[in-house]
């Protein structure tokens, strides 16, 4: 059968439970986001609302390093959440990526939702700065960049492929890496709330809690801290 939509690339559309659409790696053979829970409404619970970083940028300058962009879903939903918030302060996104090809994927794909969030990421991509917002991109193994990286973040969206697909970013050296870099009160929230994965990141120095989720909904997330 022939395609409709002609493919670039590795990816291709994938129709998400909430009715927002995501993509789907040809790559790793699985789904940039979980396709029964719905790509907007798990970034939404497990990277926004279990991140607290709406009601953290109400009150002080938020740094926000995020591993990995795949195709942009949690952060197009973070810059439509926080456009509605009225701040004084500052959001400044570190975004790392292996595959480049996805930043042009994001520019060329009208429909991924939400529209808004989407249009500010494509601005932000392309100008680095939208009003209060400050976009860095770094394209490369997230390993070899987290090692590098001297900064200090309020908030982490660790977000690689599952541990089967990606399981070299589910180490206790890279959590030793995601504890350097947090800030005291920093959290790294993260859709995996796997048993082994927990015991990891404890062994790396951090605490746990599960994240908060709508009644009778998908399998919940972690939010790790320091204290
Ligand atoms: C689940 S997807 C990310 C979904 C994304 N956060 C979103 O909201 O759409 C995982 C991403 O991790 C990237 N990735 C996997 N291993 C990596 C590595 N070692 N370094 C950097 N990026 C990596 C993949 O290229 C892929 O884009």
């Amino acid at each position: 059968m022939h395609c409709l939509v002609p493919l670039k690339g590795k990816n291709k559309p994938l129709h998400t439970a909430d009715g927002s659409m995501s993509l789907y790696s040809m790559e790793y053979h699985e789904g940039y986001r979980a396709k029964s829970v719905g790509a907007y409404t798990e970034s939404l619970h497990k990277f926004y609302h279990a991140s607290c970083i709406g009601e953290l940028l109400k009150k002080q300058d938020v740094r926000l390093l995020d591993i990995c962009l795949g195709g942009g879903s949690n952060l197009s939903v973070t810059l439509d959440k926080i456009a509605d918030i009225d701040t004084p302060y500052k959001l400044h996104i570190v975004t790392v990526e292996r595959q480049a090809s996805l930043f042009e994927t994001i520019m060329d794909t009208p429909y991924l939702w939400p529209l808004r969030g989407y249009n500010i990421l494509r601005e932000l991509i392309v100008n680095a700065n939208h009003k209060n917002v400050r976009l860095d991109i770094a394209i490369g193994d997230a390993r070899e960049i987290l090692s590098k990286l001297m900064w200090s973040f309020d908030v982490i969206y660790f977000d690689p492929f599952g541990k089967r697909k990606n399981p070299e970013m589910w180490t206790v050296e890279v959590f030793r890496q995601l504890h350097r870099l947090c800030s005291d009160k920093a959290k790294v929230v993260t859709y995996s709330s796997g048993k082994v994965i927990r015991q990891d990141f404890v062994a790396a120095g951090f605490k746990f809690t599960s994240t908060p989720k709508p009644e009778g909904a998908f399998q919940e997330g972690t939010v790790f801290s320091k204290e």
